[in-house]
C-alpha cells in the first residue's frame, strides 16, 4: 500500500510522514517545490500543487490513500482528481472551526467546509481530521520573545485549547492505516484550556524569562500583523481572539479514544519546541 503525503514540508504533513514510516508504511511525499524538500533517504518525491489540478496525476498514481491539505482553491477539481486516481480513501487536514453554528458565513470555516463537501460528493471514502487551534500558532510570538520579552495581543484573555501538531499526525496516521475512521469526523483539541496570557506565561517559565503580555487595539493588532498576514486573516485572527474572550472551548477525547495515549500539552509543544524562543 502506498500512501501519498501532501504538505511533507509542513509540520503537520512531516510528522504524518514519519509517522507512516515507522509503521513500514510505503510512502510518496509532494511538495510545491519537490527540489527543496528534505526527505529521509529512500523516500520517493513527487511535484503536485493542489492549486494545479493537472499537477496531481502523477503524484496520486497508484496510490490507495492520501493525505490532504485543504489549502485549495478549486475543491471539486480537486476531489474529482483524486477520485480518477483510483485513491480509496482520503485523509484530510481540516478544522473544528467547521463544527460551529456560524460556520458557512465564517471566511475560514467555509474553506474547509467547501473541501469537505468536495470530497464528500467524490464517492471516495474519507476521514475529516478536525483539530483546533494549533500549539504552533504561538512559534509567531518568538519574534517579541526575542527582542524584547513582549508580546502583544487586542484580547490576551482569549481562552483556546491548543493542539499540539503530533496528536494531529498520531490521528491522521491512525486513519491512514486502517479502515476504522473511514467516514469518520474526528474534532480534536488539546487537553487543557489556555488564554493567551497563560501560554506566554508558560513559554517563560521553560525559558526561565518573565515576559511581559503588552495590550493593544484591534487596529494596532491589524497594523501589526498586515505586513505579514493577508488582509481577510488579519481580520480573521482578530475575530477569533474576539470571540474567545470569556469563552469555554470544547476539551475532546478523540486523540486518546483513537490513540489511548494521553494528548500533548501545551507544554510539551514548548519544550519540543523551545529553540524557537531563545
Ligand atoms: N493553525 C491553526 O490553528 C489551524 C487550525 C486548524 C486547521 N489548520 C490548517 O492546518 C494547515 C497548516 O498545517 P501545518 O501547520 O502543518 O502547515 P505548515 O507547516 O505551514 O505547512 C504547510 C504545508 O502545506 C503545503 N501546501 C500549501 N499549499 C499547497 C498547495 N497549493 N499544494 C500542495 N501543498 C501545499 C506546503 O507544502 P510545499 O510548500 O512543500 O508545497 C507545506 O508542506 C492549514 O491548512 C490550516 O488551515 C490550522
Amino acid at each position: 500500500m502506498t500512501v501519498v503525503v501532501f504538505g511533507a514540508s509542513g509540520a503537520v504533513g512531516g510528522a504524518v510522514l514519519a509517522g507512516l514510516r515507522e509503521r513500514g508504511v510505503d510512502v510518496r511525499a509532494t511538495s510545491r517545490r519537490p527540489d527543496a524538500l528534505v526527505v529521509p533517504p529512500g523516500v520517493p518525491v513527487a511535484a503536485a500543487d493542489l492549486n494545479d489540478p493537472r499537477s496531481l496525476g502523477a503524484a496520486l498514481s497508484g496510490a490507495e490513500r492520501v493525505f490532504l491539505y485543504a489549502d485549495v482553491d478549486d475543491p471539486e477539481a480537486v476531489a474529482l482528481e483524486v477520485a480518477a486516481s483510483g485513491v480509496r480513501h482520503v485523509v484530510l487536514l481540516s478544522s473544528s472551526s467547521v463544527t460551529s453554528p456560524d460556520a458557512s458565513s465564517d471566511f475560514n470555516a467555509s474553506r474547509f467546509l467547501g473541501v469537505e463537501r468536495a470530497i464528500r460528493e467524490s464517492g471516495v471514502d474519507y476521514t475529516f481530521v478536525r483539530p483546533g487551534g494549533f500549539a504552533s500558532n504561538a512559534a509567531r510570538w518568538r519574534w517579541g520573545i526575542a527582542s524584547d520579552g513582549a508580546v502583544a495581543f487586542p484580547y490576551p484573555d482569549a481562552v483556546q485549547a491548543p493542539i499540539h501538531e503530533a496528536d494531529i499526525a498520531d490521528v491522521a496516521v491512525a486513519a491512514l492505516t486502517s479502515d476504522a475512521l473511514i467516514g469518520g469526523a474526528p474534532v480534536l483539541s488539546g487537553p487543557a484550556r489556555l488564554s493567551l496570557r497563560e501560554q506566554v506565561a508558560v513559554i517563560g517559565a521553560e525559558i526561565g524569562r518573565d515576559l511581559v503580555v503588552v495590550e493593544q487595539t484591534e487596529e494596532e493588532a491589524a497594523a501589526m500583523l498586515s505586513p505579514h498576514v493577508p488582509e481577510p486573516w488579519v481580520r480573521q485572527i482578530i475575530k477569533d481572539w474576539r470571540e474567545a474572550v470569556g469563552a469555554v472551548p470544547d476539551i475532546s477525547d478523540e486523540y486518546t479514544r483513537i490513540t489511548g495515549r494521553p494528548a500533548r500539552s501545551f507544554r510539551t509543544w514548548v519544550r519540543d519546541n523551545v529553540d524557537l524562543f531563545r
